[in-house]
């Protein structure tokens, strides 16, 4: 059994990585956005509130962990935002808001809990493929793009800073996953459901060792291009 936190699971893929880990046993933190009632209607543990582009209320988050004290075996941040921009009609304030959301979210908050992970334990900061610089080749979504190249590197700094706890970190791609964020995505894409994307995100953590770490890895186990 161990002890997961997961960030932004109110909804979507998150969500389910918070069912699947509960459902096989492990003690799971739900970190939401909102208030999470039905989680801990249903006798979920959740700290509610953790908007991660607030310092703080990720501050918080980190003393209600230590409050309850809790050495934390898995971090997974999985928080973000879409945002559909093309060029000529780009507006930075939702830059700004993407950037807050997907890039400095995911380094805010693994920052503020990571004195409460064990040695050994292990770090996934859902990012996107389409945050790749090697995979890159349609353009468009400058605003999450960027966000999501930026959410690589710091997965990759991580991974190196905490190697010296040997705490392993991965950028991880959920797939196409049909959830509230990807409605609007133009273009037909064989979706698969947050159920299946869960799965294999939890098996791409389960089998996260110090040698894979500082890795970009999909939830179909294939490791991509940076
Ligand atoms: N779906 C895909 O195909 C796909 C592909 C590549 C990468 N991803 C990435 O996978 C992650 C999860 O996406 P999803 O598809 O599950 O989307 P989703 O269903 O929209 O879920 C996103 C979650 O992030 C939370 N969130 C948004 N802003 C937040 C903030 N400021 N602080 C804390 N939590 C916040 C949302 O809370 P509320 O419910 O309260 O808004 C929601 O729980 C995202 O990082 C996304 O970029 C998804």
């Amino acid at each position: 059994m161990i002890t997961a936190l997961v960030v932004g699971a109110d909804k979507g893929i998150a969500r389910s990585i918070a069912d699947q880990l509960h459902a096989r046993g492990d003690r799971v933190v739900a970190a939401c956005l909102g208030s999470g009632a039905d989680r801990a209607a249903d006798g979920g543990e959740v700290v509610p509130d953790v908007d991660v582009t607030s310092g703080e209320a990720v501050a918080r988050l980190a003393q209600t962990l230590r409050d309850r004290q809790i050495a934390l075996d898995w971090v997974l941040h999985v928080a973000g935002v879409l945002g559909l921009d093309t060029l000529g009609e780009i507006d930075y304030d939702d830059v700004r808001r993407q950037l807050e959301i997907n890039t400095i979210g995911p380094l805010r908050t693994v920052e503020a809990v990571a004195p409460l992970v064990v040695d050994g334990g292990k770090v996934g900061i859902v990012t996107s493929r389409v945050g790749s610089l090697g995979d890159n080749t349609s353009g468009g979504m400058y605003a999450y793009r960027v966000s999501k190249a930026g959410a690589n590197m710091v997965a990759l700094n991580l991974h190196h800073d905490l190697s010296v706890r040997e705490i392993s970190v991965l950028a991880l791609h959920p797939g196409m996953v049909a959830t509230d964020l990807t409605k609007d995505y133009p273009g037909d894409y064989a979706y698969i459901t947050p159920e299946e994307a869960a799965a294999g995100l939890v098996k791409d953590l389960d089998n996260l060792t110090p040698e894979n770490s500082g890795r970009f890895q999909h939830s179909n186990g294939t490791f991509l291009p940076w």
